[in-house]
């Protein structure tokens, strides 16, 4: 008997342009991106402008975040060759398919999505429907691709289990077999890289402080500085994992350590074990730099010429729109649209 499964593996993810990418996004996001790029799978990435404007994005910072994110995509080792990268309004099915969507997610079900309850805050009746139906509409990127391994951080984990309610249900509904059913790729030890200022909040964009990240355009000398004023305890390093417990600005900082070094934090604890933050912070900026400062000095680099960046993304959505579309038709049939129009 057959063991094949039933859709062939396709990795989709996606990132929103709201602003400039952070070490959190690299270590969570960008990282294993290239990673699975290079085991040789069928990839597709995503800068989700549709998202991004959910909340306010000032039109001309929204394009040039766009080409940012694009730069960094590139600068992390993302080739466009063997890589799909695009930008998400320059597929139509994306919007299309997240109607269909909105007709089969319940309200309930989005109610009870904390990311939404997080950015719209107390005043939700001032919050913009998109803000609402944000999760169906991931739900498309995803589904639109038949993509069956979706790498994300921790904080898209509901975000996932909802693309997963998604296509159960239509399946159901219609009596198919015809949306996967997701994995989520949550692995890596930077799953969720925390703010350099509060060890137990995520490492975001949009935090007021700068201090609180380090931003893949950082130069060295900021990235150093930043680490050097990370929050920390008194404390020299535990020997053991076990020894971070409540003590999470420490773990955090030697997760970033380990992330950036392709290593376990028990090894980094067995290297630095009894040493005190003043002897393992300038080593933790010197890896950063070293791996960091390349990739933005190649990002100034391709941002000098935005015509070329602009030329990868439209290609992009051109070979995204021919596996996307024929998908999309599908799933009209299946609703029981009429498709008759000339092509
Ligand atoms: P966003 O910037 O919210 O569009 O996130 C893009 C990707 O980066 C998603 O896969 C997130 O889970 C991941 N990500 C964002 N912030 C962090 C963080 N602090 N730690 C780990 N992953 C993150
Ligand atoms: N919601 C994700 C975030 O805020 C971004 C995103 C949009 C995404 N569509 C996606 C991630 C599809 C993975 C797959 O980080």
């Amino acid at each position: 008997m057959s063991t094949a499964p039933a859709f062939t593996p396709r990795v989709f993810s996606g990132i929103q342009p709201s602003g400039g990418l952070t070490l959190g996004n690299y270590l969570g996001a960008l990282k294993r991106f290239v990673e699975k790029q290079e085991q040789g799978v069928e990839t597709i990435y995503c800068l989700v402008d549709l998202h991004a404007i959910t909340v306010w994005q000032d039109p001309s910072k929204l394009r040039h975040s766009t080409r940012e994110a694009a730069a960094a995509f590139l600068a992390a080792g993302i080739d466009p060759a063997r890589s799909i990268l695009f930008n998400q309004s320059q597929v139509p099915a994306h919007a299309e398919l997240a109607w269909i969507f909105n007709c089969v997610a319940r309200m309930g079900w989005l109610s009870r999505m904390t990311q939404f309850k997080d950015k719209a805050g107390k005043n939700r009746e001032n919050a913009a429907v998109g803000l609402f139906v944000y999760p169906n509409l991931m739900a498309a990127d995803i589904l639109a691709y038949h993509a069956t391994h979706v790498p994300v951080g921790e904080d898209q984990k509901q975000h996932l289990e909802l693309t997963r309610d998604i296509a159960i249900k239509f399946n159901h509904d219609y009596g198919v077999e015809f949306f996967p059913v997701v994995e989520p790729v949550i692995e890596g030890v930077a799953t969720r890289v925390m703010s350099l200022r509060d060890g137990t909040k995520k490492m975001s964009k949009s935090d007021p402080s700068d201090m609180s990240r380090i931003n893949l355009t950082d130069d060295a000398d900021t990235i150093a500085q930043k680490i050097r004023k990370a929050k920390t305890d008194p404390e020299p390093l535990p020997d053991e994992v076990s020894g971070l417990e409540s003590r999470p600005e420490a773990r955090n900082l030697v997760n970033i350590y380990a992330a950036l070094e392709d290593t376990t934090p028990t090894a980094v604890l067995r290297a630095f074990g009894g040493h005190g933050f003043g002897s393992f912070k300038p080593q933790l900026a010197d890896l950063a730099v070293t791996k960091l400062a390349p990739i933005s000095a190649e990002m100034t680099r391709l941002m000098a010429d935005p015509a070329e960046i602009d030329r990868i993304l439209g290609d992009g959505a051109a070979r995204a729109d021919a596996i996307a579309r024929p998908i999309l038709e599908r799933c009209f049939d299946i609703v029981g649209m009429v498709r008759s129009r000339p092509v």
